[in-house]
């Protein structure tokens, strides 16, 4: 579907989320031809430029980090409608020349007044944005136009602040034109997971306590955070991606199927999932956190956290964690969901693996079943997209040993079509109005409520341990499994 009539405003266009992923978003969605021809692109920050200068920003961004490729003719044809408002959030006049901004543009370029403002900016500033706009009746759209607001995470840093936070937005833009980001729901591999169990029959009947052994969700970087102290630290790995990433990716994983894919029936199962998810006890024993040390990554010399610029010299942040989570059902009573998040880890790698319970009973000699694990199904979320199950073989030869072996199936053999940037299918489904993709208030604050006990768990007892660059997270973490004798997958 392409976009009707419309205009993108961005709050926050230095920052590296506008250059890196929204810019380039923008110029995909048009080159694709998912963009209406008058389209209108307007930045807002404290820079001084004009718009020739902004657009000239954009230039370098697109070029840079566009995945299609580039061409001139979508290029002039989306500058033309590249503005530039220069103020600061709090500077009323500033919104005033944004509302005449966007005037003139409904009138240029035919935007009839539909308009989003996206708030890539610190959640600390959103409630300024929002009064302004409200304040300048940017907020308001007459008959037939629309507002919307997108918001980027995170939405609080626990339940209380995200209830303020959501009661500040609510007050200006209504819930259904509120946007929130969480970019995993726009990859096509966190979409497939629904593809996966509702449109095939295979699985639905082994997905379940009576099969499943316990899921773990593994979100592993190899990158550190040079750079970017000013979001992270005091933040950490549980509130940047286990709030929101990690817990859709459960909520996915272990929601009932809905009704039908219209916005509301999806919401009402994944709110469903999330209500009866609660964290395994005690903490102590059930969750673990560390914070990256030196090592060497990838043959090269890295240093800890503590060393990067701008992070407290005794920081408490941790860049790693894992939660045990249960999730209150008949369909997953005793089953633990082990979430795991961590930057300098051994590799990139995003995935989530069902496992299965072992076989009941197994006719073969001990000696050959040695080699035999626990059968899997792994949905890889990235970045070798796929799905792999797991399950034993007989190896070749005149004896009846078994052995673990792979079955794949992997998007680049699968399919010729490529797959959009995550940012590029949620700005479009905003622009669309189709807000199935988008978390709701109640998921948010069902999320912190989740998560709020182990915050403060950890923000009393004592601090992260260490772990070195480049291995897989700290021991407690390996210890944490293997006291309910299990063990982390090695991805
Ligand atoms: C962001 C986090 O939401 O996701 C970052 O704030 C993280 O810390 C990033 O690096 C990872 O995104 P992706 O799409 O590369 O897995």
């Amino acid at each position: 579907r392409i976009a009707g009539p419309c205009g993108l405003v961005i709050f926050g266009v230095t920052g590296d989320l506008a250059r890196k992923k929204l810019m380039p978003a923008v110029y995909d969605l048009a080159n694709r031809g998912l963009l209406p021809p008058g389209f209108a692109l307007v930045g807002f920050a404290r820079r001084d430029w004009a718009d020739q200068d902004f657009a000239q920003v954009v230039h370098d961004a697109v070029r840079e980090h566009s995945r299609t490729p580039f061409s001139e003719d979508v290029w002039e044809q989306l500058a033309k409608g590249i503005r530039f408002v220069h103020g600061s959030f709090d500077d009323a006049d500033a919104f005033t020349e944004l509302s005449n901004t966007l005037d003139a543009l409904d009138r240029e370029r035919g935007t009839r007044g539909n308009h989003a403002f996206y708030l890539s900016v610190p959640p600390a500033q959103f409630p300024t944005v929002c009064e302004q706009l409200s304040r300048s009746g940017l907020a308001k759209s007459a008959d037939g136009q629309w507002r919307r607001v997108v918001i980027e995470k995170p939405f609080g840093h626990d339940l209380e602040s995200a209830r303020e936070l959501n009661a500040v937005v609510n007050s200006v833009f209504p819930e259904d034109m509120v946007f929130r980001i969480d970019h995993y729901l726009g990859k096509e591999t966190v979409q497939n997971i629904l593809a996966l169990r509702f449109a095939n029959q295979l699985f639905d009947p082994i997905w379940n306590a009576h099969y499943v052994d316990h899921v773990q969700i593994t979100m592993a970087e190899d990158i550190g955070l040079g750079g970017r102290a000013g979001y992270y630290d005091g933040i950490g790995a549980a509130r940047d991606v286990i709030q929101n990433h990690l817990l859709q990716l459960l909520a996915f994983t272990a929601m009932e199927e809905p009704v039908s894919f219209e916005p509301s029936e999806l919401q009402a199962e994944k709110i469903k999932v999330l209500s009866a998810t609660r964290l395994a006890e005690p903490l102590d024993e059930t969750t673990a956190r560390g914070q990256y040390a030196g090592g060497w990554q990838g043959g090269r010399k890295v240093v800890g956290l503590l060393e990067e610029d701008g992070f407290a010299k005794d920081s408490k942040t941790e860049t790693y964690a894992a939660i045990t989570l249960e999730v209150d059902t008949r369909r997953w009573a005793g089953v633990p969901f082990y979430l795991r998040t961590g930057k300098r880890l051994g590799r990139r790698v995003t995935e989530i693996a069902v496992v299965f319970k072992r076989a009941p009973h197994l006719p073969f000699d001990a000696t050959m079943t040695e080699d035999l694990g626990q059968n899997a199904l792994v949905i890889r979320v990235q970045p070798d997209e796929g799905v792999t199950m797991r399950f034993g073989s007989k190896v070749p030869g005149s004896s009846m040993e078994v052995r673990d072996v792979n079955m794949d199936f992997s998007y680049g053999e699968a399919f010729t079509e490529s797959s959009p940037e995550a940012y590029e299918r949620l700005i479009l489904d905003v622009l669309l109005g189709e807000p199935s993709l988008f978390p709701v208030n109640a998921e948010v604050e069902l999320s912190w409520k989740i998560l709020d006990p182990v915050l403060d768990h950890w923000a009393a007892h004592g601090k992260p341990e260490p772990y070195e660059a480049g291995t897989w997270g700290p021991p407690s973490a390996q210890e944490m499994m293997r006291r309910t004798g299990r063990e982390w997958r090695r991805p």
